[in-house]
């Protein structure tokens, strides 16, 4: 991945990740809104941005610098179940920020993944999306900050090893299907993740140490894991890492 654009953030634990990411966003629309109206953020899910969520929540520092009404949230993918569903993304995001904070509902962009045609529901996240950035057939949606994870298979978002969504750069919303869950998953493409101005990935745990070094370390051109599709175009890219992640890395830069 090109250095310019990137910067890794190694920090002691899952809450000291949480913490730093929550004030880079918050900094992040901050500045950005004291010059444009509304800002756009996709969300991840996954169980790591739980408690980024949460402290932007439940620290009232935190949430009173974000004018909520004039932000505006999206997922970056989402599993093919209802929103009550244990196992949405929209779910978690839901009970550990949204429901909490002065954001208008008509704020909330969220993947209508109960449509049992996945295939439709990714087609009408991606009408969703054109609509809110008003932009045509073509064009590509920029995003102003998208957070990602990054399983230890080196998936992001669902962007899956060996599958067809990571071919596509037209449609900016698909339903991939990920043979070891048997499942869809709605997923937004990397192009799009590539366009936006901030990409914040929040990984931990020791679990991922061996494919995160694999990741940030391995200079040869060869894409061995999806994350490593995610090269901004113009944007900027911070890893926040904990310890046990960071494990395996050579270089080690300061926190
Ligand atoms: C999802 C995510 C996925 C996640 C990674 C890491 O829907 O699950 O978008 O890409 O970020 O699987 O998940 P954890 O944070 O649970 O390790």
């Amino acid at each position: 991945m090109n250095s310019k654009s990137q910067k890794i953030r190694i920090l002691t634990d899952a809450e000291a990740i949480s913490r730093a990411a929550a004030e880079t966003i918050v900094a992040h629309v901050s500045v950005y809104l004291q010059t444009r109206d509304v800002y756009s953020i996709a969300l991840s899910g996954g169980s790591t941005p739980r408690r980024l969520y949460e402290l932007l929540a439940d620290d009232a520092k935190l949430q009173e610098q974000i004018p909520w009404d004039r932000v505006h949230i999206f997922w970056g993918d989402e599993r093919h179940v209802p929103p009550g569903h244990p196992d949405s993304n929209y779910r978690m995001a839901y009970d550990a920020l949204l429901s909490k904070v002065p954001i208008p509902s008509t704020n909330i962009h969220r993947i209508k993944a109960e449509d049992s045609d996945a295939d439709k529901a990714a087609a009408d996240y991606e009408q969703e999306i054109r609509r809110f950035f008003k932009i045509n057939a073509g064009q590509m949606p920029r995003f102003n900050c998208v957070l990602l994870g990054m399983g230890p298979d080196g998936h992001t978002a669902s962007l899956f090893p060996g599958t067809s969504a990571l071919e596509e750069t037209k449609r900016l919303a698909v339903a991939n299907w990920i043979e070891k869950f048997q499942s869809y998953r709605i997923t937004l493409i990397r192009p799009l993740f590539n366009n936006a101005d901030r990409i914040l990935f929040l990984v931990g745990g020791i679990e991922k140490a061996d494919t995160l070094k694999a990741v940030l370390e391995d200079d040869s051109k060869t894409t061995r894991f999806p994350v490593q599709l995610i090269q901004p175009t113009h944007g900027e890219v911070t890893w926040f890492l904990d310890q046990p992640a960071a494990g395996r890395l050579s270089q080690r830069p300061p926190a």
